[in-house]
């Protein structure tokens, strides 16, 4: 089973977390929202104190597992799921396999489309350096791609927390999640078929998945919400948290309680 914190009562909010860390990067959205929700984060599998369960972690293992968990958990009401970048990549995964469950998304940093040759190519040479070296290097290869450059500047504080993050991950882990987004399908075909309210969030200084790809994915949802939040990279749940938990609680607000 993975682990996981549950925290306050009521709508059942679920959040995935991104590529390479693990449930900690919401605490800032676990202290404010679980005032009115209950909150689920956890570890996928291979990260924080979650157990590897496959050399790759498919998206669609992945999703299961999460599944999985809400019913050890006994959560039988409709959740609200919540996810950034892979945990994005995980949420589509879901809504092919449990629809029924699905009472809203938000989809933050993260797109439906597969990965391109070139970008195939870089996860598999992360992969060799991974198993050579550990996580160590990954802390300088992902620092720019996870964080804005506002930030970079600035939040000294929300820097060290991402690099401790990722040193603390483990390599198996790490590596099997990299062959898992390496061979995720295109899930674009799906996004005309979400019939839930959607919100798609995503910061003007992300590298990764730039504002405008997320802006014409979000085109294709029938009920999607699109939000930018400057001066926030990739991570901007971490990197301007008051916006984000403004902006999440907002769409609850106004689209789906
Ligand atoms: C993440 O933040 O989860 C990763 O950057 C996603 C990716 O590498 O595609």
């Amino acid at each position: 089973m993975l682990s996981f914190e549950r925290r306050g009562t009521g709508v059942p909010l679920v959040f995935l977390h991104a590529f390479p860390l693990n449930h900690s990067m919401w605490e800032e959205q676990v202290a404010f929202l679980s005032k009115h929700f209950q909150m689920i984060t956890m570890d996928l599998p291979g990260f924080g104190n979650s157990p590897l369960q496959k050399e790759t972690s498919t998206m669609e293992d992945i999703a299961k597992s999460v599944l999985e968990l809400l019913v050890e958990l006994k959560v039988s009401d409709k959740c609200i799921f919540a996810g950034l970048s892979m945990g994005g990549y995980v949420l589509f995964q879901i809504l092919k396999l449990a629809p029924e469950k699905i009472r809203g998304l938000a989809f933050i940093s993260t797109k439906a489309g597969a990965d391109t040759e070139q970008a195939r190519d870089r996860r598999f040479k992360t992969i060799e350096v991974v198993e050579r070296h550990g996580p160590d290097p990954l802390v300088d290869i992902m620092r720019p791609a996870l964080l804005g450059k506002t930030t970079l500047a600035t939040r000294p504080d929300v820097v060290s927390k991402v690099e401790g993050m990722i040193r603390s991950e483990k390599a198996p882990g790490i590596n099997a999640a990299l062959r898992g987004m390496a061979a995720r399908p295109d899930s674009t075909a799906i996004l005309s078929s979400i019939h839930v309210p959607a919100l798609f969030l995503s910061g003007t200084e992300d590298t990764v998945i730039p504002t405008d790809e997320m802006e014409a994915n979000a085109h294709l949802v029938p009920q999607a919400d699109f939000r930018r939040i400057e001066a926030a990279g990739h991570l901007l749940n971490m990197e301007k948290p008051d916006e984000f938990n403004e902006q999440f609680s907002n769409f609850l607000k106004r689209r789906v309680l």
